[in-house]
């Protein structure tokens, strides 16, 4: 058997999936802050272009991929489904397991997926700077290579722990003409306020989407740009799914479950949904998304309306959340600090479609580094998450199980938290409950 199934330049998809239209239930509708009304597409319109707002709301179940985003794509797509054969041996599972390999993009994780179609309508749309937030950096360097490659401005609010632990994605970053600030920052009435309040905050997702969504809604030229969480990012990561489907029939094997780690819900998102419909029809498939302990969203958040960010400016979304004024600990799993996740995923969990677990962060870690040992790869630390879950699975799994994973992202960049992996200086974070519960108690009231 292969150890890497690999698909030709012309067999990569043509068009991405839209789940919407193959619910069972409808998706909860998005509401207006200030109305509590349904939003309706010019009121996103000063921070999205129009492409974008209409691929958010589509019941069209395909969509067809611009060239230009599909000419990008083929610098790095389509990606490589490999069988971790010797991962296999060493953890002695019975199970087969194959990961879809989404670090081998420039910016070297899965977001340049989604990052290369928004730079492309945004342009299309004429505008000329783009502003965002990023945790680790993986999404700021994404977002920065595609505005590289359609000649838009790029500038981004970075986590300001991010910013200090991963100086090497900052200088990614900047390496593609993007201006980076830490977040929070000076540059934002936002950050001024949060830093006035706590001159020492660490900053999160969170705070950095205020900024950057006050940023682009104060200027004419500027929009915003999210890397995760809503309907149009996971439509665009399907590509993910739609590549992991064909190979697997190459390959003749039927999965029995796919996992995926959650920030924001993209990566797993875009893995699973070409799957999802196939279970809403009956087949016998299981997801499994993986979050840290430290941020656990979906395992024991609340599934409530609740604003993206922390000055509460986005639209109201329904989701499992911890509260928009949670501010995770520190992990080094950047991306995966996040209060909400997506409305998709979060809808799923609700119907019983997909299943949640938490990890802490030192076995994720140590999970992380035999994969190194035996596989190669050095896995990012968010998708080390999804390692140790891998992990679990595979333990006592029957002859001839079918594990696939999405490998997220590599760990080139993220060598400082390896390193204090190694000098044993790694933390362990129980879940916050006391933070978590002050956070919960100022959720909007709407059902
Ligand atoms: C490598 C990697 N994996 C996973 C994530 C989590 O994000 P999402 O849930 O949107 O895929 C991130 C976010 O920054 C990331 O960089």
């Amino acid at each position: 058997m292969d150890t890497k199934i690999i698909l030709s330049e012309k067999e990569m998809p043509q068009r991405w999936y839209n789940i919407l239209p193959d619910l069972p239930k409808p998706l909860p509708p998005v509401i207006h802050p200030g109305t509590r009304q349904p939003i309706k597409p010019e009121d996103l319109a000063p921070i999205f272009p129009m492409a974008l707002i209409q691929q958010e709301m589509s019941q069209e179940r395909w969509i067809e991929i611009p060239d230009p985003v599909a000419d990008i794509y083929r610098l790095y797509r389509p990606t490589p489904l490999r069988r971790a054969k010797n991962f296999e041996k060493a953890i002695k599972t019975k199970a087969r397991i194959y990961f879809k390999d989404e670090s081998v993009s420039p910016p070297g994780s899965h977001k340049p997926n989604t990052a290369i179609a928004q730079a492309y309508y945004n342009k299309a749309e004429g505008v000329k700077r783009i502003a965002t937030e990023t945790g680790a950096g993986q999404w700021g360097s994404a977002l920065a290579f595609s505005c590289k490659m359609f000649d838009i401005e790029c500038v981004i609010y970075m986590v300001k722990v991010s910013y200090e632990q991963k100086p090497y994605r900052k200088l990614l970053c900047q390496t593609w003409g993007a201006t980076m600030y830490p977040s929070p920052s000076e540059q934002t009435n936002f950050g001024k306020k949060v830093l006035k309040d706590d001159p020492v905050c660490p900053g999160s997702l969170g705070i950095a989407i205020s900024e950057a969504v006050e940023d682009a809604a104060g200027r004419e030229d500027t929009k915003y740009s999210l890397g995760s969480v809503l309907n149009h990012v996971l439509l665009h990561q399907t590509i993910v799914g739609l590549e992991t489907k064909k190979q697997l029939e190459l390959a003749g094997e039927k999965p029995d479950v796919l996992i995926g780690c959650v920030g924001g819900g993209s990566n797993f998102g875009g893995f699973i949904m070409p799957f999802v419909t196939d279970k809403v029809k009956g087949k016998d498939i299981r997801f499994v998304a993986v979050e840290p302990k430290a941020c656990p969203t979906l395992t024991k958040g609340l599934y409530k309306y609740d604003f993206g960010d922390t000055a509460c400016t986005t639209p109201l979304l329904k989701m499992f959340t911890l509260g928009h004024n949670f501010i995770p600990p520190g992990i080094h799993a950047g991306g995966l600090r996040y209060h909400g996740a997506a409305p998709l995923i979060c809808h799923l969990l609700e119907n019983k479609l997909i299943e949640a677990v938490s990890f802490y962060q030192k076995e994720c870690f140590e999970a992380a580094v035999r994969f190194a040992r035996t596989e190669g790869f050095l896995p990012a630390p968010e998708t080390a998450h999804v390692i140790r879950a891998v992990e679990v699975e595979a333990k006592d799994a029957p002859e001839g199980k079918v594990i696939v994973y999405n490998h997220s992202g590599h760990g080139h960049f993220d060598l400082a938290a390896y390193q204090a992996y190694f000098d044993g200086k790694l933390e362990d974070y129980d879940y916050p409950e006391a933070k978590i519960k002050a956070a919960l108690a100022d959720l909007p009231d709407i059902e």
